[in-house]
């Protein structure tokens, strides 16, 4: 039977703490235990808490009592044990372990809770279905690696709050409460008892109160904020996620990526022990796009965009001359290396572009022994296929991938086949980081879809000085000050520098399709608060869990997150969203039309 924590239990050391150093002290742990071995005349435990495994030794000389409860301990059991640290037996030490040399005498012992057999073994790299880990979520946060990674989250947040901190920025909450943002994602509503028919909204990001604080005279703000969208999932989105947040007044773009770069080197210095190699290059859009065709470009290797569209203009092959002709291009990638992929393989790259709406691919590999095979080079005469290959570099054993269409198609499908190729060819290390800003972003995005246009980056980003005149006359043509930091093809985080002149903020929200009835409604506040002095003022928020992910070299956002959603945005361990009680809805006036 399980028994209490007693005064005298006082714990005296973590288990893996613990060491040869100790050997003679009595000490105290507490934990889990890992496993239990009986061996006749001996008993081992392993006890486990968060800084590891220490064994617990019980023999010939232990009291009966103590034996007799050791013997019934399974995996899991809480326990508290209290006895001589000594070496192991000859023979016995585990090298694999900090603790491998000693172990625990127990000359007291108590079982402080006992333990169903958990549904997967709480070990690292547990090869379980993420399902079952996650509807047990706080036994999935029991095994080591788990712990480690949210222990690292808690140590990364505090080096922001330190940084920031130590740059004159004041921490400040914002209302999670909120009226309705404009960012582009859906808002989660929730019900006002009080306002019937009313809602308010999670906060997407604190967008407009961080603006608000530089109008109040803060200067420096930042804030470590949960941030909410209702959007589709994916391997780096949460519905509910972090943001490192921060804005600043009296800054020009510059100052306010200085200032970031120096909390990633700080944070690189602190957790890593070392800062990231090479600089931090600052690329205007337009290179990223036509160079890698992504904004979020991974610069950890090559396989660069090559514009085929003159070369090919007047060939006789329609899929490529018929593209330039409609106003799209051609380009390729080289895939140094490729001529590896099979038939097979390069059949998978034909359908993986097709996701990306690329209507085909194109090839041609030249094996090692310079043997040639591809899917368009029959289409071309001899010139126009040399043409290709001295465009492309090509040499033996390369892979060139090749995509005529629209332009939009043409950089979706190669800026992910790049990087699909890379991931293929292995050479993808995810601990070198390359780090670069991506700036001179366009300030609007034009949907065909609402033929109209949408802010890039949010309504409140200012356009470059030099482009404002066209904003007016041609607006797609406008950049904005506003800049995107990218790690390995990951954007990291994002910000701009804000409009803060009502004039132009105006004109923004005309451009946008606002009518001024409109702007007054959603933005009514803030263009007022323009009115009373405003400083010039940017900022930047990074996406926290995206940062930590990348840190430790993971993938998936989920394995930083204690308690993430899974795709359809529910929760497994708790099933949240469900149904209220009746009474509930009657109360917020509420009456649910379409169940699920
Ligand atoms: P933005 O919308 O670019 O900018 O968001 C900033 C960063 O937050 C991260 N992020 C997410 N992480 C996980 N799950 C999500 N669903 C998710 N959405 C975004 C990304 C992103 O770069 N208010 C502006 C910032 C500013 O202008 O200062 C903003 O929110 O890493
Ligand atoms: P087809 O004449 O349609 O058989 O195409 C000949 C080759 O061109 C095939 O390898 C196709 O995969 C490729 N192809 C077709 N459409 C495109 C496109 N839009 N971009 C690049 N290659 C294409």
């Amino acid at each position: 039977m399980a028994e209490l924590l007693r005064e005298t239990d006082k714990r005296t050391h973590y288990c893996a703490t613990l060491s040869a150093k100790n050997v003679g002290e009595r000490v105290c742990v507490m934990g889990w235990a890992q496993k239990q071995r009986d061996l006749g005349s001996l008993i081992f435990i392993d006890l486990r808490d968060r800084t590891g495994i220490v064994q617990l030794a019980f023999d010939e000389k232990t009291e009966q009592s103590i034996f007799d409860t050791a013997f019934t301990v399974r995996a899991e059991f809480v326990l508290c044990a209290k006895g001589v640290v000594r070496r192991r037996g000859e023979g016995a030490v585990n090298t694999n372990l900090p603790t491998g040399e000693i172990e625990i005498a127990v000359d007291e012992f108590r079982v402080l809770s006992v333990a169903q057999t958990p549904p997967f073994e709480i070990v690292e790299d547990s090869r379980v279905n993420a399902e079952l880990r996650l509807k047990h979520r706080y036994l999935d946060l029991r095994r080591p690696d788990m712990q480690g990674r949210i222990i690292a989250r808690s140590r990364i947040s505090k080096i922001a709050r330190d940084y920031y901190a130590d740059n004159g920025f004041i921490d400040i909450e914002t209302p999670t409460l909120c009226k309705p943002t404009p960012e582009g994602a859906r808002d989660y509503l929730v019900p006002s008892r009080v306002h019937k028919g009313k809602f308010y909204a999670l906060p997407q990001s604190p967008q407009l109160y961080k603006q608000l604080l530089m109008v109040s005279g803060f200067d420096r703000y930042f804030q470590i904020a949960r941030c909410y969208r209702d959007e589709d999932l994916r391997a780096d989105r949460q519905p509910e996620f972090t943001q490192i947040d921060t804005e600043m007044s009296f800054v020009t773009a510059d100052d306010v990526m200085t200032m970031h770069e120096g909390f990633l080197k700080y944070l690189f210095r602190e957790y890593m022990g070392k800062e990231p190699e090479g600089d931090f290059i600052r690329m205007p859009y337009a290179e990223a796009m036509s160079r890698f065709g992504s904004d979020k470009p991974d610069i950890r290797f090559g396989y660069e965009l090559t514009d085929l569209s003159e070369v090919v203009r007047t060939c006789g092959f329609k899929v490529f001359s018929g593209a330039v002709e409609v106003g799209g291009s051609v380009r390729g990638i080289n895939v140094k290396g490729g001529a590896k992929f099979s038939r097979k393989e390069i059949d998978s790259l034909v359908e993986f572009v097709k996701s990306y709406r690329a209507k085909g691919l194109a090839w041609l590999k030249v094996a090692e022994n310079g043997d040639v095979s591809s899917s368009y080079a029959k289409f071309l005469t001899e010139e126009e296929n040399n043409a290709i290959k001295a465009a492309m570099g090509v040499e033996n054993g390369d892979l060139v991938l090749i995509v005529a269409d629209k332009n939009k198609v043409v950089f979706d499908s190669l800026g992910a086949l790049r990087c699909e190729c890379a991931k293929r060819m292995g050479i993808l290390d995810p601990m070198d980081f390359k780090f670069l800003w991506v700036t001179e972003f366009p300030l609007l995005e034009y949907s065909e879809e609402d033929d109209r246009f949408y802010a890039m980056h949010h309504p409140f980003t200012s356009p470059m000085d030099e482009d404002l005149q066209y904003l007016d006359s041609d607006p797609a043509r406008v950049r904005a000050k506003a800049y995107d930091i990218v790690l390995n093809g990951t954007e990291l985080g994002g910000g701009s520098i804000r409009i803060h002149d009502s004039a132009i903020q105006s004109k923004m929200f005309e451009v946008l399709g606002l009518g001024a009835e409109e702007t007054q409604e959603k933005f009514g506040y803030l263009l007022d608060a323009f009115k009373y002095g405003v400083p010039p003022h940017g900022g930047l928020a990074f996406g926290f869990d995206r940062l930590v992910t990348l840190l430790l070299g993971l993938e998936d956002i989920r394995d930083v997150i204690a308690f993430p959603k899974v795709q359809n945005a529910s929760e497994l361990m708790t099933k949240a969203p469900s149904a209220p009680d009746a009474g509930a809805l009657t109360e917020l006036g509420i009456a649910v039309v379409n169940e699920e």
